[in-house]
């Protein structure tokens, strides 16, 4: 029997980082004064092994997983990641997608699909190169990201879609630019709300652009209407262009937690398992795996954490935030 948690949601998605390593380092996420020349990555000998990997995944599918998402870091500078790919696509009819910041897909796109990668998501926060590299802090110019993208398009890596993380007065003018430009190509924008991933990357609520503002926004310029969530548990709320230009999608950690839904697991990449993305303590495979424990155990131990997990941190912190939400809303005029 697939494991319900506690709240009644199944184990579907699984997330796996495969370096904490990337060669960006974007404000909101690896900020340099933190991500500086002294920071200590893992050690090789932590990271686990592709073996390692498609051995836990495998138990992974047989507890209901169908979405494998391959995330970092960056995962491509992952040595080989072409081969993992490989493995897990043999491990039966999964979503196997990649989300990437675009920097390396121009090498990486024909390998990449020729080993069983079926799409992937790639970051982009502005097309504006100055408004880009002050995000991304390492002088990245977009124009090679678009040619990942284009590359990506051409080896068959699709439905593409595109993240975007909105920081308020940062890349708050790049929205309907970034709109207009993906529109009617087939590729699905999104719009992330800037969250409070981890504690390093100096959060306040006021650098959040709610979703809303961000679908009125485009809305006055570009005609949208709301549509229906593809699958239980989808992070995006989307919407489409009433002319038939394609859809769009926000999603609205912040300011509209979808909890409820969340049926993903991460895996570190040092191999620890975690039920949330705010979780700050993770359960450890890789100690598990590298004793010699059987496919079986591994199977309970994961079942055993899935089946208590109570993880809501976003509906919790949502309702904390409830009267601030009021405050913000009010002020935008939304
Ligand atoms: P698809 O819909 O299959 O393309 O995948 P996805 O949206 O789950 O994956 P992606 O890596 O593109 O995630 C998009 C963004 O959603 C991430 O950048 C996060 O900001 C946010 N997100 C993804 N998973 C979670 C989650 O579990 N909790 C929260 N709060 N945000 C998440
Ligand atoms: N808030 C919102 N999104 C974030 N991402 C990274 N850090 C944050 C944050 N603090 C996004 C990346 C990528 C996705 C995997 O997560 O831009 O698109
Ligand atoms: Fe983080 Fe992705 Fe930016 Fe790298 S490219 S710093 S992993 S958001
Ligand atoms: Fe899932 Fe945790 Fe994100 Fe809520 S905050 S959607 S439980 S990962």
């Amino acid at each position: 029997m697939d494991p319900l948690d506690t709240l009644g949601r199944p184990l579907h998605d699984l997330r796996i980082s495969v370096t904490d390593r990337c060669n960006f380092r974007c404000v909101y996420c690896m900020p340099k004064e933190v991500f500086g020349k002294d920071y200590q990555f893992l050690p090789r000998a932590e990271i686990l092994t592709f073996e390692e990997v498609e051995r836990v995944v495998r138990v992974f599918v047989s507890l209901g997983v169908r979405k494998v998402r391959l995330t970092g870091g960056e995962p491509l500078v992952r040595r080989d990641l072409e081969r993992l790919v490989e493995k897990l696509a043999r491990l039966g009819d999964l979503d196997l997608t990649l989300t990437t910041n675009g920097s390396l897909l121009a090498q990486k796109a024909t390998v990449l699909a020729a080993s069983g990668l079926k799409r992937v998501t790639v970051s982009l926060d502005s097309l504006d190169d100055a408004t880009f590299k002050s995000m991304n802090d390492v002088d990245f110019p977009v124009a090679k990201v678009l040619a990942g993208i284009e590359a990506a398009q051409a080896a068959g890596l699709g439905p593409i879609k595109i993240n975007m993380v909105t920081k308020r007065g940062v890349n708050e003018h790049s929205i309907v630019p970034m709109a207009r430009y993906f529109k009617g190509t087939g590729m699905t924008l999104r719009f992330i709300e800037f969250m409070d991933v981890g504690s390093t990357n100096g959060w306040r609520l006021d650098d959040v652009v709610p979703a809303r503002d961000i679908v009125a926004m485009i809305d006055r310029e570009l005609p949208l209407e709301p549509i229906d969530r593809a699958y239980r548990g989808e992070v995006a709320a989307r919407y489409r262009y009433k002319d038939g230009g394609g859809e769009i999608g926000v999603i609205s950690s912040v300011t509209q937690p979808f909890c409820a839904d969340c049926t993903r697991a991460r895996l570190s990449a040092d191999g620890s398992l975690y039920t949330c993305l705010f979780a700050t303590k993770g359960h450890d495979l890789r100690g598990l795996v590298r004793s010699g424990a059987s496919d079986e155990e591994i199977t309970g131990f994961i079942s055993d954490i899935w089946r208590v997990r109570t993880d809501r941190y976003s509906d919790l912190r949502s309702s904390e935030t409830a009267g601030l939400h009021k405050i913000e809303m009010s002020f935008i005029g939304g």
